[in-house]
């Protein structure tokens, strides 16, 4: 993992994103998906809104997406397996970057068929401790023709790239816009923030 993240810090620290394939195994990506959780598909899931407390409001013209947060404490073993391995991103970057990144936050995402989120920046105005937005993609067999690319905004363009099983995408939040492109199957992932702040601090 060691390599992986070094260069999952290089491009950061280049280009404010980076993508690692196979960040997780197809085993691990497996598992993950045969947790119950997504296996009750849409049931398990709380539509997911735009803000924070006062000023969230569900939109359902700028995102469409469904999801589940994890708790550290109590996720399920493949799932936890994911959480330890951001928890060691998080030390490599910290030492590697010289940043004071603190805690992060997860949830289980499904984007149903025919849904999509509009260009967007991860930080909300209220709260600007999401440093860096990490999504773990877990769509097996996925192909162009499926659509639900992730689309980023860079000075220097644009750049998309397919949820397929096991990649990691990684951006800071504050700087990169983005976009999810609908697609014609469900797009499963995993989508996180790296904070500046112990999550547990977050809610209270
Ligand atoms: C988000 C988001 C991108 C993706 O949840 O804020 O932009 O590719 N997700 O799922
Ligand atoms: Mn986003």
């Amino acid at each position: 993992m060691i390599t992986v993240f070094d260069s999952i810090a290089d491009d950061l620290a280049e280009h404010g994103y980076a993508v690692a394939d196979q960040f997780l195994s197809q085993s691990e990506v497996n598992a993950i998906l045969a947790l119950d959780e997504f296996r009750n598909g849409l049931a398990e899931f709380k539509k997911a809104g735009i803000g924070k407390q006062q000023d969230r409001q569900i939109n359902e013209a700028i995102r469409g997406d469904y999801i589940k947060w994890l708790d550290k404490n109590s996720a399920p073993a493949p799932a936890k397996l994911y959480l330890d391995r951001l928890s060691k991103l998080v030390e490599y970057l910290n030492q590697s970057l010289f940043l004071s990144l603190k805690d992060y936050e997860v949830h289980l995402t499904i984007y149903p068929a025919g849904s999509y989120y509009k260009r967007h920046l991860d930080q909300f105005k209220k709260d600007d401790h999401r440093k860096l937005s990490v999504i773990c993609y877990l769509n097996n067999d996925w192909t162009e023709a499926n659509g639900g690319q992730l689309r980023v905004f860079l000075p220097d363009g644009e750049k998309e790239f397919l949820p397929i099983a096991g990649r990691l995408i990684c951006f800071r939040s504050d700087q990169i816009e983005h976009e999810v492109r609908p697609a014609n199957r469900e797009r499963l992932s995993l989508t996180g923030w790296i904070l500046d702040q112990h999550a547990d601090l977050r809610h209270l």
